[in-house]
């Protein structure tokens, strides 16, 4: 009960998901939920399937606890992933997470948002627009200006007047004036709630042979900025929607270092990478004994205090 969530209309059992990225088509979403996490955010999908980029395309910085992927959504695509949602057992938290294609032109991307939405909506607890991965050519651009607006409106649109709740999934790297500024345009424009972060194209600190890597960095390297980021949208709309926190997080001191800085729900991919699939039942125990420890009622309790 402690780690019970309530978030966008939905109940969580704990604050603990697995990021997008892990489960792209939806192949093992009762695999995952019962290993311990309290919700799994599927994909990226994007609407037609496509193969993604080149392989190599994924290296592990094991020194770091990091990751470089350099994936490109590769995806089974809507249909598909409709397919596998249809056939699930129960039904806990299953988000979307929902991108373009990559040879779809950046001035028509908003059509294929639409497109996941309506196919995935009836299947998905709630949708992530992903407009941060930087892998597909341009797709960052999206979260600025007009065009993030215009997506997340129809993407809400073509969701249904009963549609899941729709988050947008934010980068690392960009300023605090722009993360005011693509949160609050997000959120005005009908955004349930911002995930943040994705992958960073920073490569502070790592060895030099990663420095000119392409791709998105994940896991250690990304914990501090990720947490910055987090504490920032807490106190831009913080008041208005929940924040999910990614990046970096590891242990149960991760996650309420996080839910601390603003995160309402947390999400980790990376460790799971390194740790196998034993860590979220442990990270689950390990905050039922912090809440022992501190004394704690809820962990939602905790959202924001240290923001
Ligand atoms: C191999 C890999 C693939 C990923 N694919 C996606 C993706 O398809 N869509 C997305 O929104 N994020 C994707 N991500 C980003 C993660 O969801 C997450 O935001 C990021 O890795 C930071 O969390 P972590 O440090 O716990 O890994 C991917 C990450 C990795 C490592």
């Amino acid at each position: 009960m402690r780690l019970q969530v309530e978030c966008f209309g939905l109940r969580f059992q704990n604050p603990l998901g697995v990021a997008a990225g892990l489960d792209k088509n939806a192949d093992a979403v009762d695999a995952l939920l019962a290993l311990g996490f309290g919700h799994v955010e599927i994909g990226t999908v994007t609407p037609r399937p496509q193969p993604g980029n080149p392989r190599p395309r994924v290296w592990r910085v094991p020194e770091q606890g990091a990751v470089i992927n350099a994936l490109g959504f590769p995806s089974a695509g809507a249909e598909a992933a409709c397919a596998r949602l249809r056939q699930r057992s129960e039904r806990t938290v299953v988000g979307v997470n929902i991108g373009k294609n990559k040879d779809t032109a950046l001035e028509r991307a908003v059509e294929d948002y639409e497109a996941c939405a309506r196919a995935l909506a009836a299947l998905g607890d709630y949708l992530t627009v992903n407009v941060s991965s930087p892998n597909t050519p341009g797709l960052r651009e999206l979260q600025h200006g007009e065009m993030l607006a215009e997506i997340v409106r129809r993407t809400r649109v073509a969701a249904g007047a009963d549609g899941p709740p729709l988050l947008v999934k934010l980068a690392p790297d960009l300023s605090d004036a722009e993360l005011e500024r693509i949160a609050t345009v997000a959120v005005d424009a009908g955004a349930a709630g911002i995930v943040a972060t994705n992958t960073t194209i920073a490569r502070d600190g790592l060895p030099a042979q990663y420095q000119e890597h392409p791709g998105g960095l994940s896991g250690a390297p990304l914990r501090a900025r990720a947490t910055e980021v987090c504490r920032r949208l807490y106190r831009d709309v913080g008041s208005r929607v929940p924040i999910v926190g990614v990046g970096g997080i590891a242990s149960a001191d991760d996650v309420l270092e996080r839910v601390r800085a603003g995160a309402s729900l947390v999400q980790l991919y990376t460790a799971f990478i390194f740790r196998g699939p034993g860590m979220a039942g442990q990270l689950v125990r390990d905050l039922s004994a912090a809440a022992d420890r501190e004394g704690w009622r809820s962990v939602s309790e905790l959202v924001g205090v240290d923001a």
